[in-house]
């Protein structure tokens, strides 16, 4: 057995009430799923041995945490929380200390919360130590019963005495054990509630029932152990924890002009003085450099945008490098591949793919440069075209550094471009054309002189 605190996350339940395929614990909540928040605050509590249950779609769960050191625990049937941690006995064999029972389906509880459970559950040497919050609409959730600071019982909504329905108390789901005492007293839970299940929940009377300290952290703010069963509280929990990156970047010296409708995924780094205009979406791996300008509508997926780059109105980027001092947009669309190295210029209906920009090269205007590699200082005319697709394979363009191309210019790919040439507005290119030289492709112009006049007079 792996060595550190050892903490079980309850994530077997189909989640019903979210009327979707797709398990609850895997609804996203700022581009990660739900699951994600409880493991990683366990682990930045210190608990470093995490055993997960599954059930519903088991397979489909695990298989959306790859990387993390897990061990995942099969609980076939789900009857009830008290029975999955029964699933998860047989892993614990041979711990004893602290044992944390935390629900994959609470995603805003902090890391700090638990080290503060951990504290005072051991401070205060008690068998159990459940997490509460005072709610004011306490519907739905456990009621804590307490005889002082000792917790006497939980009684669950649906078992609850008219009386004990008053009580505003709750059990947040999220617990601190004496790994040996809870492991010996699953052994007498039983199923005689009003739900037919084992309820994790009967630990606490039996603690009582057997001489043992049972304890409360009342959390300060309840919406932190807010437990998610429907889409309108996961809407609630996104707006929550949204609010909390924003607010921790704005902490950190990003400016927001309405941070209400800027959306960014966890993780996301920002660098000081960067300003985010209103619809702003930051989604994914991304960072942005400092000083930065992000303009209205601007959507960045899995991309690095480097210090003092200017993202215009309208843009999208995705799994690309925008280097320093960049102009990109309004309306600009960089797609997969894209590496701006710096001071580069991307104007307005400009769409780039698996392509290198060198230093200061630029596409103003209406263009689309794909599978291409530009060196420095190339200038790209209004409507240039790399055809670099024949229908059955992909090809390259390659334009060397201070290559200067006219408005309207197709580049046939495969094709070189030599270094400082001059492709003439209007040519479609299909050779390669040498350095230094001027190429141009277009059929002369003709000119009739008084021909309209003379078709004008015959009708
Ligand atoms: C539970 C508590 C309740 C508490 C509330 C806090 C019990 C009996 N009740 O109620 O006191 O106020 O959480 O949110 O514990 N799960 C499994 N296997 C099962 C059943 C559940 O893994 O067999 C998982 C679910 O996926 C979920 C968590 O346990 O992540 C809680 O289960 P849920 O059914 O949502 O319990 P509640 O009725 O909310
Ligand atoms: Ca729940």
């Amino acid at each position: 057995m792996n060595k550190g605190l050892a903490a079980v996350i309850l994530a077997a339940g189909k989640g019903t009430r979210m009327k979707s395929a797709l398990p609850k614990v895997l609804h996203p909540i700022c581009g990660q799923p739900m699951l994600y928040y409880p493991l990683d605050a366990a682990q930045k509590a210190g608990f470093k041995q995490l055993k997960v249950v599954v059930g519903h779609r088991a397979e489909q769960v695990t298989e959306a945490f790859p990387d993390k050191d897990l061990t995942w625990i099969n609980q076939t049937e789900q009857l009830g929380t008290g029975h999955a941690l029964m699933c998860a006995a047989e892993s614990l064999r041979g711990y004893s200390g602290p044992l944390l029972l935390h629900c994959g389906d609470v995603p805003l509880l902090r890391p700090e919360t638990l080290e503060q459970l951990k504290s005072y559950h051991s401070q205060q040497q008690a068998a159990v130590t459940v997490l509460t919050a005072q709610m004011p609409n306490p519907h739905g959730y456990g009621r804590i019963i307490r005889d002082g600071e000792q917790i006497l019982e939980i009684v669950e909504e649906k078992d609850a005495s008219e009386e004990q329905r008053q009580v505003t108390e709750i059990n947040a789901g999220t617990y601190l054990f004496d790994a040996d005492f809870v492991l010996s007293a699953l052994k007498g839970l039983n199923k005689n509630n009003s739900q037919g299940e084992y309820y994790l929940t009967d630990i606490v009377a039996a603690a009582v029932a057997a001489g043992k300290k049972t304890r409360a952290l009342c959390v300060e703010d309840p919406t932190e152990v807010m437990g998610i069963n429907d889409r309108c509280q996961l809407a609630e929990a996104e707006v929550l924890m949204r609010w909390k990156i924003n607010a921790d970047l704005m902490f950190g010296g990003v400016s927001m002009v309405d941070p209400t409708t800027v959306y960014i995924d966890n993780g996301v780094e920002i660098g000081s003085d960067t300003t985010l205009h209103p619809n702003v979406h930051l989604l994914g791996k991304t960072s942005i450099g400092k000083n930065c300008i992000v303009e209205t509508g601007v959507v960045v997926v899995d991309s690095d945008v480097a210090e003092g780059s200017h993202l215009k109105a309208g843009s999208a980027i995705e799994e690309s490098s925008i280097g320093v001092n960049c102009k990109v947009g309004p309306m600009a669309h960089i797609r997969p591949g894209t590496i701006l190295t710096g001071n580069n210029k991307i104007g307005n209906f400009v769409e780039t793919k698996k392509s290198v920009l060198g230093n200061k090269s630029q596409a103003s205007h209406l263009t689309y440069i794909g599978d291409s590699e530009v060196g420095e200082n190339v200038n790209f005319g209004c409507g240039t075209i790399t055809c670099n697709y024949d229908g059955v394979n992909k090809h390259k363009t390659t334009v060397e550094d201070d290559v200067f191309v006219g408005s309207d210019c197709q580049f046939v790919a495969p094709v070189t471009i030599g270094r400082n040439s001059l492709i003439a507005a209007g040519s479609t290119i299909t050779k390669d054309v040498p350095a230094d030289s001027l190429a141009l492709s277009r059929t002369e112009q003709k000119i009739i002189e008084g021909w309209r006049l003379r078709k004008q007079k015959k009708s």
